[in-house]
């Protein structure tokens, strides 16, 4: 699917699942900032224009898919904004360059790469994308415990021996479901390489 599509499904699921206050407002937000437009990582998934779009719906689909085979019940509403904004961390947040590389015959020419360049370090991953949606809509706390454990074992408090993102899975079936989402949509759907990362 093409940005344009992905862009008007993105819209029209908020729009028909989600009820919330602040709804419009982050919509516009979103219409403001790189969202429509940025890739999902520098060089893993969705690394290309409109790739954190389209991840998202992605995510969704997934999620959407992981609910119904273990039978878990949870509001349309809350799996529409967990899988659609649970890397608003991403928005504005790479940045288009170019380098020099050698071409086939050895000679010089420029090639565009995605780089980082974070604009609003407002809090790390997860927590980042919390704090954002809050800026708009306020979250359920289950809402809250999926998208924060959305990173599941690549969460880099995992890295400094928290004990948190178990805890949450342990108290939340749509965290846990959140996550493999995250994990099918990437390594299944988008990867490029089997062996490459969450970022
Ligand atoms: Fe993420
Ligand atoms: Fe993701």
């Amino acid at each position: 699917m093409n940005s344009d599509s992905n862009k008007e499904n993105f819209i029209s699921i908020c729009r028909e699942k989600i009820r919330r206050t602040g709804r419009e407002e982050l919509l516009e937000w979103l219409e403001l900032s790189d969202f429509f437009s940025a890739p999902a990582s520098t060089k893993y998934h969705g690394c290309c224009e409109g790739g954190l779009c389209e991840h998202s719906l992605n995510v969704y689909d997934q999620l959407l898919l992981l609910l119904r085979t273990y039978n878990l019940t949870t509001s349309e509403e809350a799996a529409a904004i967990v899988a659609l904004f649970h890397d608003l961390c991403k928005v504005n947040f790479y940045k288009k360059s170019t380098r020099n590389v050698k071409d086939e015959n050895g000679k010089w020419v420029e090639k565009e790469f995605w780089t980082i360049e974070e604009q609003s370090p407002l809090g790390d991953h997860a927590d980042k994308s919390i704090i954002i949606i809050q800026q708009f809509m306020k979250l359920t706390e289950q809402e809250i415990y999926a998208i924060r454990a959305h990173m599941g074992g690549f969460d880099t408090s995992v890295k400094g021996g928290s004990y948190l993102i178990g805890k949450i899975f342990e108290k939340s079936g749509l965290a846990l479901l959140l996550h493999c989402a995250d994990l099918t949509a990437t390594y299944l759907l988008e990867s490029r390489s089997k062996e490459s990362v969450t970022n």
